[in-house]
């Protein structure tokens, strides 16, 4: 119903013609600028269970027993009347120095038709898809008197239904891996599963690690989502700002994001304690953060840990953070360096012999939390290191022109600074007009590195009020993100990089610490929010040049770039209203302009939204805009976002 609405709005538009109308006006006579390659990029960390129960593809929670130290959470017991069986988790019988607490199965009764074992339900649900193969890694090991089989199952909740099943038919008294491959037939998908581990007799076994993994992108084995990878490269992002965000900085020092512990194979990650409440697995480790971006075609974009915890500790400048400053040198060398350098092998070992690019490394994060004020000194610290041993790569200070003037670093000249808004969309409204209009164009470059509008202003995103509402926005949120992007698309000279945080959320309940998010999903499926697909507008129809815009008498806002080597020019339009709004709209100075556009719209009432049972309520849709001229009137649906591409030519 609401697609047709929008057509026909859409294809009215051309149609009008109202002298009295506002004007806007796009100055395509002259670049005011050049518009950042990099302009349109992603925020990440971990957070709503973005990886794990997210992207980072594993199906089983708690996989390594480390989440809990007292009971072994996610797993529960699998008999039934003439079966026994009870588990407990086991510090004397570690797999390896990484993970020091195995699963112990121990199995008192049990037949063939009676089997007992463990189930572990995944990350709110175990998703069954037909005809799929899930790959299955168990490190396990038997006790003397029992050497197997272990049955592995894709088995529905009410056990009634066996998904895929096979044995690994002989256990070792030592430690091994073993790999099973489960193969679903033709069945309806569900999240109503588990994995279950069974012995068909009694014997103890243990089990340091238990692993599945669905269909990856780009079938990388301890891979990523298809799901969500789509809907992140649809937005065609240019960089990926990772590891955080709170993830980077952790609650204390020892829990931040120690990149070292993130490498090498899944069994020797110990994992850490999230800031959001939850353990992290860091199976999404350094490496794979760096391959995301290769997959993406994306930049990383590297935060490094700067010596400040959320909790208020922070490390003092000079001898005490200068392991610290070795650390980030050695995460850069681990990143950028040839396979001669020390980590760079190590990269190399690990999977990925050639270097990533790197331009921009950021320091810390929003190290305006830091009451000792030791930031400035902390960023001269790395700031001087990074740039004596990688010349070429430029700083980002976290403290921006979002902070008063006098927390800037001082002692230093970052390259860039980093900004972050979290508004309501009114205030967004208000605010963009004047955003950056004064920001010197001798830099520092500005780098929005998060920012989000939600819908109410008296509910802020980290509130325990806003996890009671949808995890994602309504339209409402998106018509503020879209004007804020257009501010930053007007300035895209000095705003070289942007990005919505956060971009991820597991929409169960149990998962999520805050809102709004960009995109959402659940164990089996994935949606984009209004708000995702504004971003996807903007990010996906854009120029390199910026074209100066002026309006007058409207509260449609805006902005215009072109491709210099095509001649499109694309303009975004903002109509926050609930009224329909006419615009008089004059290209100045194209030399030829074609007849048609095309224009996309995003639209609707302010509350629609999308979830996962109706994730396609609100989209853009595509429409052809004739009797197009260098002076026309175009007429904006009420509550809309619009891009609409010229052919022209200077
Ligand atoms: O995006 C959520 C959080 O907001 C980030 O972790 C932090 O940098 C900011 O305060």
């Amino acid at each position: 119903m609401k697609r047709t609405a929008t057509l026909l709005l859409s294809s009215l538009a051309g149609a009008a013609s109202l002298a009295a109308s506002p004007t806007f006006t796009i100055d395509a006579s002259h670049a005011t600028g050049p518009a950042s390659p990099k302009l349109y990029g992603l925020m990440t960390e971990e957070i709503n269970h973005a990886y794990d129960g997210g992207l980072y593809a594993e199906l089983v929670q708690n996989r390594a027993f480390q989440d809990d130290a007292s009971t072994p959470v996610h797993w529960q017991v699998i008999q039934d009347a003439s079966s026994a069986a009870t588990m407990a988790l086991d510090a004397t019988n570690a797999c390896n120095d990484q993970l020091p607490t195995s699963l112990r199965l121990t199995v008192t009764a049990a037949t063939k038709q009676h089997p007992a074992g463990v189930a572990n339900g995944g990350y709110w649900g175990m998703p069954v898809q037909p005809r799929t193969s899930y790959r299955a890694a168990v490190l396990a090991k038997g006790d003397a008197g029992f050497a197997g089989p272990v049955t592995v199952s894709l088995v529905s909740n009410d056990g009634l239904t066996v998904y895929a099943t096979q044995k690994i038919p002989k256990l070792s008294p030592r430690w091994n891996r073993y790999e099973v491959t489960l193969k679903t037939g033709l069945v309806a998908p569900t999240t109503q599963a588990r994995l279950v581990l069974t012995l068909a007799q009694p014997g103890t076994v243990w089990f340091g690690l238990v692993s599945l993994f669905p269909p990856t992108w780009n079938d990388r084995p301890n891979g990523l989502r298809k799901d969500l990878m789509q809907l992140l490269v649809d937005l065609n992002p240019k960089f990926l700002r990772f590891p955080g965000g709170n993830y980077l900085e952790g609650q204390t020092i020892e829990t931040r994001f120690e990149w070292k512990k993130t490498i090498g194979p899944i069994a020797e990650r110990p994992g850490h304690p999230c800031p959001w409440g939850y353990r992290s697995s860091d199976g999404l480790g350094l490496l794979e953060f760096l391959e995301w971006c290769e997959d993406m075609k994306a930049e990383p974009v590297l935060a490094v840990y700067a010596g400040y915890s959320l909790k208020g500790v922070h490390v003092n400048p000079g001898a005490d953070l200068a392991p610290f400053v070795q650390e980030a040198l050695e995460e850069i060398e681990y990143v950028t360096g040839d396979t001669n350098t020390t980590w760079g092998a190590r990269r190399a070992r690990d999977g990925h012999p050639a270097p990533f690019a790197l331009t921009y490394v950021e320091i810390g994060n929003e190290d305006w939390f830091d009451k000792s004020k030791s930031y400035d000194e902390r960023f001269a610290q790395f700031h001087d290191a990074i740039k004596a041993k990688y010349p070429q790569l430029k700083t980002i200070s976290t403290m921006g022109n979002d902070q008063p003037k006098e927390s800037h670093v001082r002692s230093r000249q970052p390259d860039m600074m980093d900004e972050h808004y979290y508004r309501a969309t009114d205030e967004f409204v208000q605010m963009s007009p004047g955003y950056a209009r004064n920001y010197p164009r001798s830099g520092p470059e500005i780098f929005v590195g998060e920012w989000a509008a939600h819908e109410d202003a008296a509910i802020k995103p980290w509130e325990a009020g806003a996890r009671k509402q949808p995890p994602t926005p309504s339209l409402k949120a998106a018509l503020g993100d879209a004007v804020f992007m257009a501010a930053m698309e007007r300035h895209a000279d000095i705003i070289r990089m942007q990005c919505y945080a956060p971009l991820f959320v597991n929409v169960n309940p149990g998962a999520r610490q805050w809102r709004p998010n960009l995109i959402g999903y659940d164990a089996l499926s994935a949606y984009g929010s209004p708000s995702y697909y504004a971003c996807q507008m903007f990010g996906q129809n854009y120029g390199d040049e910026i074209l100066g815009v002026t309006a007058g008498g409207t509260a449609v806002q805006g902005s215009a770039t072109r491709d210099s080597r095509t001649g499109e020019i694309f303009l975004k339009l903002v109509n926050p209203l609930p009224t329909m709004e006419p615009l008089r709209l004059e290209l100045k100075g194209v030399a030829s302009l074609a007849a048609t556009a095309t224009v996309i719209t995003l639209a609707g009432s302010p509350e629609d939204t999308n979830s996962i049972d109706r994730p396609r309520n609100v989209l853009p849709v595509t429409t052809t805009l004739r009797g197009v001229s260098p002076a026309f009137t175009y007429t904006l649906p009420p509550h809309s976002i619009v891009v609409l591409t010229f052919k022209a030519r200077k």
